[in-house]
């Protein structure tokens, strides 16, 4: 039966089409010229699907893709990033991203490039029948004036200066710090210099009325060690004549505790504000055993990045394991069927290689692919899940050694959507 909605990727010409389905789907509108030159630089034509109405000939689905790589426990994977997923309102409750969907991950695992897909939710009810699994937890923190004192027990390191810095004649150490803490962070993304023009991009107007994007580098005669990005919304209460001013923490990136704990301090102490907002950060983010009362940060939770598994064997034998394991999972996958069935990991340990080969053996483990997804980051346990009723230990005492297996540390975490 032919497609309804016919699904190929978009030319060059066709951007601003495809674009445009994503602003009436998000109810935002067309971009500046200066934010729109940075998105084509990092904009993938080729592998950014629409579906056409044969009846208008343009786009009322859309649904991108990155070409990542992405730190995963022990290493880097090739990573696809899904973006700009969206329905023309009016073409709503039809089945296009259900479409969408499911060319983009055959598309994906026909290329044989990318073991995994990953991806922001916008709602977070919707990728699940996709085989996406909730693979990082991300908090937003927001303290009041005065109430972000740093313990005095937290690391210092009296080497450590913090200085300000203009951020895009910073990009070089950013990167370093970054790259860094990338190496050992699962869900960190490699970012070329298109991506760091991404997040460093500040045209004036799309400030939205905040200031422009500062900059502080925590360093020491070896280098930098630590950066936050942020901005400020300056305000005052004229009738009581008191300061009321915002800082939004937009990055904050440290490769050692005592550059953390120094970049944290420097900003949570500044003058004049009455808020500092800090969103995407790690629920567990190490500032909050170093903070004196981490109440005062009012970690609030929610999903992060969602984790695809494309290629199953490939991408368990490609991260590395917490401590050695060896284990007969058996998969279901509704969309991709090559992954499902029996397979059977073994793994030497954090330093040592895996490999993952079907196997006629017993299972001991049960799941679907979306479980598996959700745990590959190493920040969901198995053991978690198997608790509320999504992963069945089918032989006794299997369960927990392979949960632990694959929990990672530090637990993953991914500081910007795509
Ligand atoms: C979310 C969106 C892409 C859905 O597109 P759509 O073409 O209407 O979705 P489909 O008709 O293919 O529905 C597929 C399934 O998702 C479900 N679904 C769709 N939208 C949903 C929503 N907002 N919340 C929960 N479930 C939803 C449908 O009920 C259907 O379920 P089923 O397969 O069990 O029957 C579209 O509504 C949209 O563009 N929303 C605004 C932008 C957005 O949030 N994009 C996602 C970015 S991450």
């Amino acid at each position: 039966m032919a497609e309804p909605y016919p699904i190929r990727p978009v030319t060059d010409d066709e951007i601003t089409a495809f674009r445009a389905v994503d602003e009436h789907a998000f109810h935002g509108g067309p971009p500046s010229a200066a934010r729109m030159s940075v998105f084509r630089r990092t904009f993938e034509a080729d592998r950014s699907l629409a579906a056409f109405d044969p009846a208008t000939a343009a786009p009322v689905g859309v649904a991108g893709a990155y070409t990542f790589r992405m730190s995963v426990p022990g290493g880097l994977l090739p990573t696809a990033g899904v973006s700009y997923v969206a329905v023309l309102p009016t073409y709503r409750r039809r089945g296009i991203l259900r479409s969408l969907m499911r060319r983009q991950l055959a598309d994906i695992a026909a290329a044989g490039r990318e073991p995994i897909a990953v991806l922001w939710a916008s709602e977070a009810p919707l990728y699940w029948r996709y085989g996406y699994g909730r693979a990082t937890t991300t908090a937003t923190f927001r303290f009041q004036r005065g109430e972000g004192a740093i313990a005095p027990f937290a690391p210092t390191d009296p080497a450590l200066r913090i200085r300000i810095a203009e951020p895009t004649a910073a990009q070089a150490e950013l990167a370093k710090v970054y790259d860094t803490v990338l190496s050992s962070q699962p869900g960190f993304f490699t970012r070329n210099d298109a991506w760091w023009d991404r997040v460093l991009y500040d045209a004036e107007e799309d400030r939205g009325g905040l200031s422009p994007q500062r900059c502080v580098i925590a360093d020491d005669n070896s280098g930098p060690r630590g950066y936050a990005l942020y901005r400020a919304r300056d305000r005052w209460d004229d009738d009581r004549f008191l300061p009321d001013s915002v800082l939004f923490v937009d990055e904050l990136v440290a490769a050692d505790p005592a550059a953390g704990a120094a970049l944290w301090a420097d900003l949570l102490s500044r003058d004049l504000l009455t808020e500092i907002t800090a969103r995407l950060r790690p629920a567990d983010d190490p500032v909050l055993h170093q903070l004196l009362d981490p109440r005062r940060a009012r970690p609030q939770p929610h999903d992060g990045v969602w984790v695809r598994v494309i290629d199953l064997p490939a991408a368990l034998s490609q991260r590395r394991y917490s401590c050695p394991v060896d284990a007969v999972l058996e998969v279901t996958d509704e969309l991709l069927p090559d992954n499902a069935g029996r397979w059977r990991l073994r793994a030497g340990g954090p330093d040592g290689g895996a490999t993952c080969e079907r196997t006629t053996e017993p299972a001991d483990v049960a799941l679907d692919v979306r479980e598996l997804g959700a745990a590959y980051l190493g920040g969901t346990r198995l053991g978690g899940l198997a608790a509320a009723g999504l992963v069945t230990q089918l032989r006794p005492g299997t369960l927990a050694p392979l949960s632990a297996a694959m929990s990672w540390d530090p637990s993953p975490w991914c500081p910007r959507i795509f």
